[in-house]
């Protein structure tokens, strides 16, 4: 069987390094292990529009930004297909097909929607496009019979939702669709990354977030401003790694061979901590090297973002052409779906 990848973003926003240590820097190893036969990366701006109706012209603006976090991160568009959820109209019939094999009781149990329906304060005035949503991710995953769904923890209900879609069409109609599985990030730290402020998950509502696209001397301010340990006030006091934020960044940025040019007192990020927690190593100085740390990832990053800013209608070239060949494969899986439920009555 083929392995194919599908996986997405809601264009609500630029990307930050939360996205980047939790999915794209993944996605671009995946992509470059010659693993899989096919690669889809699908910017969902009608899944963004379940619950910013009101605000299209945010999603549309999000488009091309959030292409541009993709490719100067290093996905490559004649290795991922890149494609927009809208232009790919079949999905919305695939989605209405399979609302009969769900229920709404089903719905409401889903975690992921009960929380965002809590978060953004819907309370009982749940549009139901959004109140839906889980269905028409499982038409994005399906239509192109991924087997594979880069996801972070907090989407493993619309996979398990997905599955169970799939299974119950299969043995209602006839052995179609194909159960895709989560591919989870490889540790912890990556799965959620705090906002600099330590607290919660980052996001631009929060404002606690940095963006691939910050500018280095923003990042700086961030970086600095980052919580620590409140009771570590003196350099000599012993300091304490656990909710210290600018260590969790550093266990997911920080690689043994940067300290040899940082910081080369250390040998490693272990050395580091034992220092920070017996005492006599200042915040500020932990700060400083994960800016470079930092930094020595974003660079090349923001570097080829800067290029790729001055071409946008290229950039919106790409995903057309990402689009048109991720139609094609989206209407070949609804003429098989149509078929197995016996509803293709012109066809041969
Ligand atoms: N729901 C995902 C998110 O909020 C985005 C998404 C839409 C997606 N369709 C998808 C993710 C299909 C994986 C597969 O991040």
């Amino acid at each position: 069987m083929k392995k194919i990848i599908l996986t997405g973003d809601r264009p609500t926003g630029r990307l930050h390094v939360g996205h980047y240590v939790g999915s794209l820097r993944r996605r671009v190893e995946l992509q470059n292990s010659g693993e899989y036969d096919e690669i889809h990366i699908m910017i969902a701006d009608a899944q963004a529009l379940t619950d910013n109706a009101d605000n299209p012209e945010k999603v549309k603006m999000n488009i091309s930004e959030v292409a541009l976090d993709y490719l100067s991160c290093g996905i490559d568009p004649e290795k991922s297909n890149i494609l927009v959820q809208s232009y790919i109209s079949e999905l919305t019939e695939l989605t209405f097909y399979y609302s009969n094999l769900v229920t709404v009781s089903r719905l409401q149990r889903n975690p992921t929607v009960k929380a965002e329906i809590q978060m953004r304060g819907f309370n009982t005035s749940i549009p139901v496009g959004f109140f839906t949503y889980p269905i028409s991710q499982a038409a994005d995953i399906t239509a192109f019979k991924a087997t594979t769904v880069p996801v972070g923890e907090d989407q493993l209900p619309m996979i398990e939702q997905a599955r169970e879609i799939v299974r119950s069409f299969n043995s209602t109609y006839d052995e179609v669709l194909v159960e895709p599985k989560a591919l989870l990030p490889e540790n912890e730290v990556c799965s959620r990354l705090p906002g600099v402020d330590g607290k919660a998950k980052m996001s631009k509502s929060l404002g606690n977030a940095i963006y691939l696209a910050d500018e280095p001397e923003e990042i700086r301010k961030k970086v600095m401003s980052m919580f620590t340990d409140p009771n570590h006030i003196r350099v000599e006091d012993p300091g304490s790694l656990e909710g210290n934020t600018v260590f969790t960044y550093l266990d997911a940025f920080c690689k043994d061979d940067m300290f040899a040019e940082h910081l080369p007192e250390y040998q490693n990020l272990q050395e580091m901590k034992d220092h920070y927690t017996r005492g006599g190593l200042g915040d500020v100085k932990v700060k400083k090297f994960l800016y470079e740390v930092l930094m020595e990832e974003l660079s090349p990053i923001q570097a080829r973002r800067k290029e790729l800013e001055k071409d946008v209608p290229a950039v919106m070239e790409i995903l057309r052409d990402g689009s048109v060949k991720a139609r094609e494969i989206a209407a070949q899986t609804l003429d098989e779906v149509k078929s197995a439920m016996k509803i293709n009555y012109w066809s041969a």
